[in-house]
């Protein structure tokens, strides 16, 4: 790994063994992309790499020179107005109204390590020799104005972090318009645009459309990084599969409105740039203010989809996600949600603990109805305090009582809400969002609290203290149900109001560091109505996140499979629910809700006091089981075999660093008649070793199960009872593999 300056050539290249990134100074003191991709080694000539043609129409960089243009040059961080007409990374109001800004390269500087980004999440080393960083330093002259591009290239993952901070040294006071973490000109457009999107319920499903000309993005001004898109971005090639062809992706480690987008120029370049959305983005910065942008992962794979996201999972289990569970196996949930929603007192609560823990569960999850005047989503957020009507002896006698069971005790809060019949918006209507003499509308009857502004954090992190230390409370479920509307703060100024969104969720990350700092053994699993803020700078706080309200084992093969294009498994909330299935209806069988759960943060969302005989027995071999493996599922490489997307079969396995053990999960939506012989091809295993598999009760080579697949036709002489026992819609099968000796 390195980081190499050519002063000849004016060059910098960051390299490892995966991939090189290598951009120069151009003429005018710009930064120009040259290459970015597959590893080349050092040849001293990339001069080379500069392509220059005449274009009729453009606007030259050079008096009397048509050809150096930046209309057509690849960029590095372009900025708005300056020639080149597609959409710039950064854009900067002056006091005189104009928008052009001239950096120019003033310097560089390397180091072992990566910085801090202040008050916002990233990644981080766990020893310098992790990653170095070059940071470059652009100025411009005329506004006193710094602009410093921060790329930091890990040694083992085929990655690049990147984030940009601008430092206004000058006299005036400028306005930040826009300004995205990272942007880069790909040579070529033969791409199709891969990303996650969705809604409630089934966020995060997988869409591939091939690139046309022009602007095509995704995004979120809603708040949050939202259920309908993630804020990652995938180019692959149409030739792209799990495990051959290019694949060029930015996540972004943030949780507020984003934008990640592509643009095709008429010259075939492909300019990608994530960031914060610049739609109601106005940051004031005065003399000598500064600002951060986030930061965004650059991955590129030379080997499809697997390799992509192998990398982000590694990276981000390793140096993203924090604290006493990073790399651990997680407690083994139940959520009385699904079970009472809000109907429960202390009585049913312990009864269903008393149930679960015999069952072998080991932490016992108390939703949303335990605080105020909550009996229905219309009152009471904000207000917490215990409902002593349903808790008459308060949460630590639950949670003494829980844990005398043998179990932990974690609880839901929902710390960015109020409803309108509440403490909160009695005495401080000033903390909640709203637009002066505007209707403030409701979403799921409730308003948002104005963290913005830091006495609403200090205020709820006070509600909150006191509630985490009444009671042995070691999780936390943090929840957040509505989209931000009439975004407006009573602490900001008419002119400050474009930083009510970034200042928002810099509020959010304050109130997560204050907890992790005074609670550090808190596991955190963050929410937002299921799925709606499954993203990176969450991950940095709360290890994990509840996946969907969407629960059915069928419906999380989607979501499931596309989350894990970016996230580790071990980060995926995943619980068996009961059926009918409270969210589509479907009576999908026990074995198949938990042989999906299992490849996540496993757990159960119901209530297990009603639960039939046979269903008590099968959980507790399904706990059994999890316990069993769940080090694995935790810790182990995640493949992806079979696409939900593309057919009436799904599946998948992990398997651990050694290639000693694997889990495999093989799903089929419909049953068939007549059907087809059906094998499935692992991968990721030891060609030469031997494998026994315990479902199956026979020793295979790695070689046969990569290559031949595990044959799910029936034997001659099984035929009548697969018959009878498998065919059902909605079927699974789990295989578990371990390595024997010859
Ligand atoms: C959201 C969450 C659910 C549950 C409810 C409680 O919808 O996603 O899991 O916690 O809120 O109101």
């Amino acid at each position: 790994m390195g980081i190499y300056v050519n002063e000849n050539e004016n060059t910098f290249l960051l390299t490892n063994d995966e991939i090189s990134y290598l951009f120069r100074i151009m003429e005018n003191g710009q930064l120009e992309q040259l290459y970015y991709g597959k590893q080349i080694n050092y040849t001293g000539h990339f001069q080379r790499f500069v392509e220059r043609s005449y274009r009729s129409v453009s606007v030259g960089e050079f008096t009397g020179d048509l050809v150096t243009s930046l209309e057509s040059i690849k960029q590095e961080y372009p900025s708005f107005g300056g020639g080149d007409f597609r959409e710039a990374a950064f854009e900067v109001e002056l006091e005189n109204g104009s928008h052009v800004m001239e950096f120019k390269y003033a310097g560089y500087e390397i180091r072992a390590g990566k910085h801090k980004i202040p008050d916002l999440p990233a990644t981080f080393v766990n020893d310098p020799g992790d990653a170095s960083t070059l940071q470059i330093k652009m100025k411009d002259d005329l506004t006193q104005t710094e602009l410093l591009l921060n790329y930091t290239i890990f040694e083992k993952y085929p990655v690049i972090a990147r984030a940009a901070s601008i430092h206004n040294d000058g006299g005036q006071t400028l306005m930040l318009k826009r300004m995205m973490s990272a942007s880069c000109d790909l040579p070529d457009c033969d791409y199709e645009f891969v990303h996650l999107s969705g809604a409630w319920g089934r966020e995060r499903h997988l869409y591939r459309t091939p690139l046309r000309p022009g602007i095509q993005a995704v995004g979120s001004t809603r708040g949050s990084s939202s259920h309908i898109h993630n804020p990652f971005l995938l180019l692959a090639r149409k030739t792209t599969t799990e495990h051959t062809g290019e694949a060029y992706s930015m996540s972004l480690v943030y949780s507020g409105n984003f934008l990640g987008q592509v643009e095709v120029d008429p010259y075939r370049i492909s300019r990608i740039m994530m960031g914060i959305h610049p739609s109601k983005f106005n940051w004031v910065l005065p003399p000598g203010g500064a600002f951060h942008t986030p930061e965004a992962i650059l991955v590129y794979s030379d080997q499809g989809f697997h390799k992509m996201s192998q990398a982000y999972h590694r990276l981000y289990n390793h140096h993203l996600i924090r604290g006493k569970y990073a790399g651990r196996e997680r407690p083994i949930v139940i959520n009385n949600w699904e079970g009472t929603y809000f109907d429960f007192n202390e009585e049913k609560i312990l009864t269903m603990a008393e149930q679960a823990s015999k069952l072998g569960v080991e932490l016992f999850v108390l939703d949303d109805g335990w605080f105020g005047k909550r009996n229905t989503d219309t009152t009471s957020l904000g207000d917490w305090f215990v409902n002593e009507e349903k808790l008459p002896n308060g949460l630590g006698h639950l949670s003494k009582k829980i844990n005398a069971l043998g179990m932990k005790f974690g609880l839901w809060f929902e710390p960015e809400m109020t409803n309108g019949d509440s403490h909160i918006m009695r005495e401080h209507p000033e903390w909640v969002v709203g637009t002066p003499h505007r209707q403030r509308k409701q979403g799921r009857h409730q308003y948002v609290l104005d963290f913005s502004q830091p006495e609403v954090v200090d205020y709820v992190f006070s509600l909150m203290d006191q509630i985490l230390s009444s009671a042995n409370i070691e999780y936390i479920k943090w929840d957040m149900n509505r989209c931000i509307s009439e975004a407006y703060s009573c602490g900001l100024s008419a002119k400050a109001q474009g930083e009510f969104f970034h200042r928002y969720i810099l509020g959010v990350y304050k109130l997560y560091d204050k907890l992790i700092q005074k609670y550090p053994d808190i596991l955190f699993e963050s929410c937002a109505s299921g799925g709606g803020r499954f993203d990176p700078g969450m991950l940095y706080y709360a290890p994990q996140t509840w996946t969907s309200d969407d629960s059915d084992g069928i419906e999380r093969l989607k979501i499931q499979y596309g989350t894990s294009y970016v996230y580790p498994i071990s980060s995926m909330g995943s619980h068996v629910s009961s059926i009918p299935n409270h969210q589509v209806g479907r009576m999908t069988p026990l074995d198949t809700r938990a042989n999906v759960a299992y490849f996540g943060t496993f757990g159960y969302e119901l209530d297990p006091c009603a639960l039939e005989q046979q269903e008590i027995e099968q959980i507790r071999k399904q706990i059994a089981y999890c316990k069993k493996h769940r080090r694995l599922m935790a810790t182990g490489d995640f493949y992806r075999l079979l696409s939900p997307f593309e057919g009436n079969e799904t599946a998948w396995m992990v398997v651990d660093e050694k290639k000693e053990k694997a889990v495999v999960g093989w799903y089929q939506v419909l049953s068939e008649p007549n059907e087809a012989y059906k094998r499935v091809k692992l991968t990721g295993l030891e060609e030469a070793a031997i494998y026994y598999i315990e479902e199956l009760d026979s020793a295979y080579s790695g070689s046969e199960l990569m290559y031949m697949g595990i044959t799910l036709t029936p034997k001659i002489n099984e035929v009548m009872d697969f018959n009878i026992l498998d065919k059902r819609d909605f079927s699974s099968k789990l295989f578990t593999l371990v390595k024997i000796d010859r």
